[in-house]
């Protein structure tokens, strides 16, 4: 398949096996993050590499965080709803948390920093499919949170891009059809 029929059949897929993925692969993902344009090489990125416990830690965390503001944490629909908040970080057996680090760089702009990080993130995607793994990228309102940044040890003024869940596949993605760019561009001579 080409680069562009690849970028074409990747889709997101939720359903993982919780078998470990090794640090070799998760590697070979990290290093195409890297190699995306930034202006100023400023080296915005970041990353977080969540498997095994530290995910149970990450989910009793975000709980704790979400039931101080819960008027009555103990109430039955609140508890349902801080276990589902809980479980949310072993839905796949990795998950790679990718931030954009504030320059020092006085003239670097944190959008273009941004964008360089979430470019990196497509190439994850697509290097993830390339060596068989599914893929979704969340984030959730949490992760713009300063208590997030500070609790998964990224510098002060980190902003979070995505939480890459990765894992092999329990099941096959759907192939989906796209929208062509027509409706979204104007040409002009
Ligand atoms: C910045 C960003 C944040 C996202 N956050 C979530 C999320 O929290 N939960 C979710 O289900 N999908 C989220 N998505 C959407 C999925 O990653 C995915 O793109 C969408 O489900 C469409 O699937 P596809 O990749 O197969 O087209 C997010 C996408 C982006 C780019």
């Amino acid at each position: 398949m080409s680069v562009i029929e690849k970028i074409k059949a990747r889709t997101s897929n939720v359903l993982f096996e919780e078998s470990e993925v090794s640090r070799e692969v998760i590697t070979k993902i990290l290093d195409t993050a890297v190699c995306t344009p930034v202006h100023y090489n400023t080296d915005p990125w970041r990353f977080v590499v969540l498997q095994g416990e530290s995910r149970v830690r990450f989910g009793e965390f975000l709980a704790e965080r979400a039931a101080k503001e819960m008027e009555d944490p103990a109430d039955a629909l609140n508890i349902t709803k801080l276990t589902r908040i809980k479980n949310k970080p072993l839905r796949a057996p990795v998950i790679i948390v990718a931030g954009a680090a504030k320059s020092t760089n006085p003239k670097a702009l944190m959008a273009e920093d941004i964008a360089s990080v979430a470019s990196g993130c497509q190439n994850m995607l697509l290097a993830a499919d390339e060596l068989g793994l599914a893929t979704i990228w969340r984030t959730g309102a949490i992760a713009y949170t300063d208590d997030v940044v500070d609790y998964l040890g990224f510098e002060k003024n980190t902003r979070l891009v995505a939480f890459i869940y990765l894992g092999k596949p329990s099941r096959k993605s759907k192939s989906k059809i796209r929208k062509t760019s027509s409706e979204f561009t104007r040409w002009i001579n």
